[in-house]
């Protein structure tokens, strides 16, 4: 229990959420406006997100807060809060992390009045978070993944009781719907269908700082994105770690499929896409609900993670090779346009250069217009990490290099194949080396900069690809 809780006079403080929050937005901006008056200027705040498409999305909604609170939000980190929105899937995420920790601390000596706040997957570790209480103590505020939407809680909880404070909740967290929440994009917006995941893949921590798989209603995703649609938002990225077993876990099992179609009903949205889809999860359904759809887009993210039977048994994917190439081939045999992208981990415990013969095979087979290749990271708990035939570094550095190259020489060979055609493109911003560009994306993400100016940001248009550059098109826009 925090001293902060125990020491609350506070007799009005609402038990219900969202309520709470919303009341501790409002004492936070009272303090807050006391600071401005005093220091005669508004206060900034600036959050870093590292990792996933879901850590980005809860910086969204911790955006949302801080701005309710009447912080204005920069990208610079001598702001008056900063807050690191923390992943810990790679060991080199963390020491990402402890660096800035670092150079942040050398700020904060001129600014003694700055706020410090660490939150994030990192953060539901408790070595982690030890080492933040003895090493960092300049640190004000700490939480995990499943308190983002108690930020102004726990600020409130830090400026009065003067000390840090740190707020962890274990295992999975009930939803709480209706928090504030700021889009980075106008036009478009990731949406969570799904929090946690189940399914425990032996080299993986996310189970564990996430917590179990746990599906929002349909009913909440809906209003959600009915809401998006009249606030402008044209496409919409629905998120999850495993969004193939959405619903499994509601009181009315629905499926996602079924969940796409409701979906595509709505009015205004013109694009879906999801992410992510174990294999082992992605239904016939699907592939035919894909299939027939006008606005689920033409790309799918499907982790291999390795291409060797044996591997992937050890990895407890509870998939084969043969399945993965059964399952991409029906893909393509329903949607012969799709993209297909993936995961791939090498140097994995026990992986020998067969198994690594089979992981470049499947590359070479399948075709992937874009794969993340990572270097094994041994995460601490995870089953995997007790695995002894760990590989040694040289080798996995020199089969990485040779998967990178396959990858890298296969999708730009891929990314041409639409040259001359007329697509439809997003235009999404300004293009960031030259200003007379438009940048936007393809319905299967694919990268496209065409001429034009900021009067084009957030329409659908039809582009002509008039050459690739490898990993991006150069294209015109055809006029209607
Ligand atoms: N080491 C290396 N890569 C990992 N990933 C997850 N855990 C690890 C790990 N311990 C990769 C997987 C996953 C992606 C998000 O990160 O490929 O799909
Ligand atoms: Fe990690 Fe596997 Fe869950 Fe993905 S499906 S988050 S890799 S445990």
């Amino acid at each position: 229990m925090n001293e902060f809780n125990e020491n609350m006079i506070e007799i009005n403080i609402p038990a219900t959420e969202p309520d709470r929050q919303y009341f501790f937005i409002e004492k936070c901006a009272d303090l807050v406006h006391e600071k401005e008056l005093k220091l005669g200027r508004k206060l900034s705040a600036c959050i870093k997100t590292f990792g996933c498409q879901m850590n980005s999305r809860d910086s969204e909604k911790l955006t949302g807060i801080l701005k309710e609170i009447g912080y204005e939000i920069t990208e610079k980190e001598e702001a008056d809060f900063v807050l690191y929105n923390t992943c810990t899937v790679r060991e080199n995420a963390n020491f990402k992390v402890y660096g800035r920790l670092g150079y942040l601390q050398g700020i904060k000596k001129d600014n003694p009045h700055m706020l410090i706040g660490i939150c994030g997957c990192m953060m539901q570790e408790p070595d982690e978070v030890k080492k933040i209480k003895k090493s960092y103590r300049f640190v004000d505020v700490v939480f995990g993944t499943h308190n983002i939407f108690k930020l102004a809680e726990i600020v409130y909880g830090r400026l009065t009781s003067g000390k840090m404070y740190v707020e962890i909740q274990e295992g999975t967290a009930d939803i709480v719907e209706d928090i504030p929440s700021t889009r980075k994009y106008p036009f478009k917006s990731g949406v969570n269908i799904m929090y946690g995941c189940n399914n425990f893949c032996s080299y993986c921590i996310v189970p564990y700082v996430r917590g179990r798989e746990k599906s929002r209603n349909p009913q909440d995703i809906l209003a959600e994105i009915r809401q998006l649609a009249s606030d402008g938002v044209v496409e919409i990225m629905l998120l999850g770690q495993n969004v193939n077993s959405y619903g499994t876990n509601l009181e009315t099992p629905v499926s996602f499929s079924r969940l796409l179609q409701m979906i595509e009903e709505i009015e205004g949205i013109q694009r879906i896409r999801f992410m992510t889809s174990h294999p082992k999860d992605l239904s016939d359904e699907l592939i035919e609900v894909m299939k027939n759809s006008r606005k689920i887009c033409r790309h799918l993210h499907l982790p291999l993670q390795s291409g060797s039977t044996n591997i992937l048994s050890r990895m407890n994917r509870r998939y084969t090779k043969e399945d993965y190439l059964n399952l991409a081939g029906k893909i393509k045999d329903a949607m012969p346009e799709i993209s297909l992208t993936t995961d791939i981990i090498v140097g994995f415990p026990g992986e020998t250069e067969q198994d690594f013969a089979e992981t470049l095979d499947v590359v070479g087979k399948i075709g992937y217009d874009a794969a993340f290749t990572f270097i094994y990271s041994k995460r601490t708990g995870t089953p995997a990490a007790a695995m002894e035939e760990q590989v040694p570094e040289n080798e996995v550095k020199e089969r990485f290099d040779r998967l990178l190259k396959l990858v890298q020489g296969g999708s730009a060979r891929l990314n041409s194949r639409f040259t001359g055609h007329v697509v439809d493109v997003l235009i999404e911003e300004i293009n960031e080396q030259n200003p007379e560009l438009v940048t936007g994306r393809m319905s299967n993400n694919s990268v496209v900069h065409i001429k034009g100016g900021a009067d084009l940001i957030g329409k659908i248009l039809p582009v002509r690809l008039d050459c690739s550059k490898g990993f991006y098109y150069l294209g015109s826009l055809v006029s209607e």
